[in-house]
C-alpha cells in the first residue's frame, strides 16, 4: 500500500470537521495529513481558513456513496478519521474500505445500531486483516469508556481484585449540533430504534448475562448515596454503557480481568442536593420521556427538528468556549471495596472535548503503535488504546484522576 498520509480527515468540511484540521494543524507537527469529502471547493476552503500551518495537508475527494474513491482513500491512509454523520448514512463504505485495506479507522459515531452492524460485518475481517476500527471516540464515549477502565484498572492494581460495579455521574454545559440532530432523527426514523433498548446490543455473541434487570437503563429520578446527590437519566447514557459493556467483554476475552463477570455500569446526569436537585431530576426524567415517545412518531420527529440546529450549524464559539463536562466515577471491587474518578474537561463536550478525544485517538495509532494492544477487531476507545490514550488526554489537558476511595 502507499500510506501517503498518517492520517485522513473526512468529512472535514462539516462542523466538528473543521475543528478537527484546527486541531491537526495545531498538533501536527511532521504529520502527514489530508483534508477528505466530498467537495473539493469545501475542502479548499476549509483548509484555507485554517492557516498556514494547515497548508501542507492534502485534498481528497470521495462521496460516501463511492465505494471506488473511498476505496482510493483508504488504500494512501494509516489512519482514517471520520466525522461525517449521520454515521449510519455515510459510514458504512468507507469502514468497509479500511477493514479491507487493513487501515486504521477512529470515528465520532454515538450511532449504536449502526455500529452492531460494523461488529457483525467487519469484526472478524478486520481481526484478520489487523484493522483497528474504533467508533465512538468523541464525547461518546471515550470519558465513559477510558474513566471506568482506567479507574477499574486502578481497583485491580490497589486491591488485587476485579472491579464489579461503576456508577458514573455527568455535569455539563455545552451546546447542540445539527450534525447530532440530523442523526438522532435518522436513528428514531430507521427500523433500529427499538435496539437502542438494548443494554448488552454491542456485546460479543454470548456474553450477555441471563438476568439483564440490573443492567436496564435508569428512567426516573433518584438520589444516589455513591454520590450524594440527586440524578437523572443522561441522554448519551444508552451509548455509552453499551461500549464500556462491550469493553468489558473485549477485556474478558484477552484473559484480563480488569473488570468481572458482569460488570454493573450505569450512567446518570447530576442535577444538585436538596429540594432543588429533587424537582430538576423529575423534570429531565418526564421531558426525556416525553422526547423519547415523541420521536417515535414521523409528526413528532419533525416537531423536535423545528427547534433543533440544521446539519452544519452549532454553537458559536464563545458558547463552546464556555461549556465544560465533569463526570465523577465510583468503582467497586468484588469484596466492597470503593475507589473514586474523575474525567472533566473545559470546552464544549461535543466540539472541543470530542476534538480532542479523537484527534489523540488517531494520533496515538500513528505515533504510539508499537504501545498499543496488537488486536485488530471492532474495537472500543478503552480496548483499543487504554493507558496510551489517558496519557495522550492528560498532555493534552483533560483531567482524568483517581481520587480517595
Ligand atoms: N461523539 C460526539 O460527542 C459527537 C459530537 C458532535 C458530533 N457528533 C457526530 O458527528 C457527526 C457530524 O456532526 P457535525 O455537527 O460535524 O455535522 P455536519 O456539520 O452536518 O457535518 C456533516 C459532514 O458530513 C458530510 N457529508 C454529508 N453528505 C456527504 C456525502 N454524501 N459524502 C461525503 N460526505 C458527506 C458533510 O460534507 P459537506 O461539508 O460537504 O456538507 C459534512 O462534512 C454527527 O453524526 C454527530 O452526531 C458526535
Amino acid at each position: 500500500m502507499d500510506e501517503r498520509y498518517d492520517i485522513v480527515l473526512y468529512g472535514a468540511s462539516g462542523f466538528v470537521g473543521r475543528q478537527t484540521v484546527a486541531y491537526l494543524a495545531r498538533h501536527g507537527d511532521g504529520l502527514r495529513w489530508a483534508l477528505a469529502g466530498r467537495s473539493r471547493e469545501r475542502l479548499e476552503a476549509t483548509r484555507a481558513a485554517a492557516g498556514a500551518r494547515a497548508a501542507q495537508a492534502g485534498i481528497l475527494v470521495a462521496d460516501a456513496h463511492d465505494p471506488a474513491a473511498l476505496a482510493t482513500l483508504a488504500a494512501q491512509a494509516r489512519v482514517v478519521l471520520n466525522t461525517a454523520g449521520p454515521f449510519a448514512l455515510y459510514g458504512s463504505d468507507l469502514v468497509a474500505a479500511c477493514v479491507r485495506l487493513g487501515t486504521h479507522y477512529v470515528d465520532i459515531t454515538g450511532e449504536t445500531p449502526w455500529v452492531r452492524g460494523l461488529i457483525d460485518r467487519h469484526d472478524a475481517e478486520a481481526r484478520a486483516s489487523g484493522a483497528r476500527i474504533v467508533p465512538c471516540c468523541g464525547f461518546d464515549s471515550v470519558p465513559s469508556d477510558l474513566g471506568a477502565w482506567w479507574l477499574a484498572r486502578e481497583i485491580r492494581q490497589r486491591f488485587g481484585e476485579s472491579c464489579v460495579e461503576v456508577n458514573a455521574a455527568f455535569s455539563m454545559r455545552g451546546g447542540f449540533n445539527g450534525g447530532t440532530a440530523a442523526s438522532m432523527l435518522n436513528l428514531m426514523a430507521s427500523d433500529q430504534a427499538t435496539a437502542l433498548g438494548n443494554p448488552f446490543l454491542l456485546n460479543p455473541e454470548g456474553t450477555a448475562p441471563g438476568d439483564k434487570a440490573p443492567h436496564r437503563d435508569p428512567v426516573g429520578p433518584r438520589h444516589h448515596p455513591d454520590f450524594r446527590a440527586w440524578l437523572g437519566p443522561f441522554l448519551m447514557g444508552p451509548v455509552n454503557t453499551r461500549v464500556v459493556r462491550r469493553s468489558a467483554a473485549l477485556l474478558r476475552a484477552r484473559g484480563d480481568h480488569t473488570y468481572g463477570d458482569n460488570l454493573v455500569y450505569h450512567e446518570y446526569l447530576r442535577t444538585g442536593r436538596g429540594i432543588g436537585g429533587a424537582v430538576k431530576a423529575g423534570v429531565l426524567s418526564a421531558t426525556m420521556g416525553a422526547a423519547g415517545l415523541l420521536m417515535h412518531w414521523a409528526a413528532g420527529r419533525r416537531l423536535v427538528a423545528r427547534f433543533l440546529p440544521a446539519p452544519g450549524e452549532g454553537p458559536t464559539e464563545q458558547q463552546m468556549d464556555r461549556g465544560g463536562f465533569r463526570c465523577d466515577l465510583v468503582g467497586r471491587s468484588r469484596s466492597g471495596l470503593v475507589l473514586r474518578a474523575r474525567v472533566a474537561a473545559k470546552g464544549d463536550p461535543g466540539n472541543r472535548a470530542t476534538t480532542v478525544f479523537v484527534c489523540e485517538s488517531a494520533l496515538a495509532l500513528v505515533r504510539n503503535a508499537d504501545l498499543l494492544p496488537p488486536d485488530g477487531g471492532v474495537l472500543t476507545p478503552a480496548t483499543a488504546f487504554g493507558e496510551v490514550l489517558v496519557r495522550r488526554l492528560h498532555a493534552a489537558g483533560v483531567t482524568l484522576a483517581v481520587l480517595s476511595g
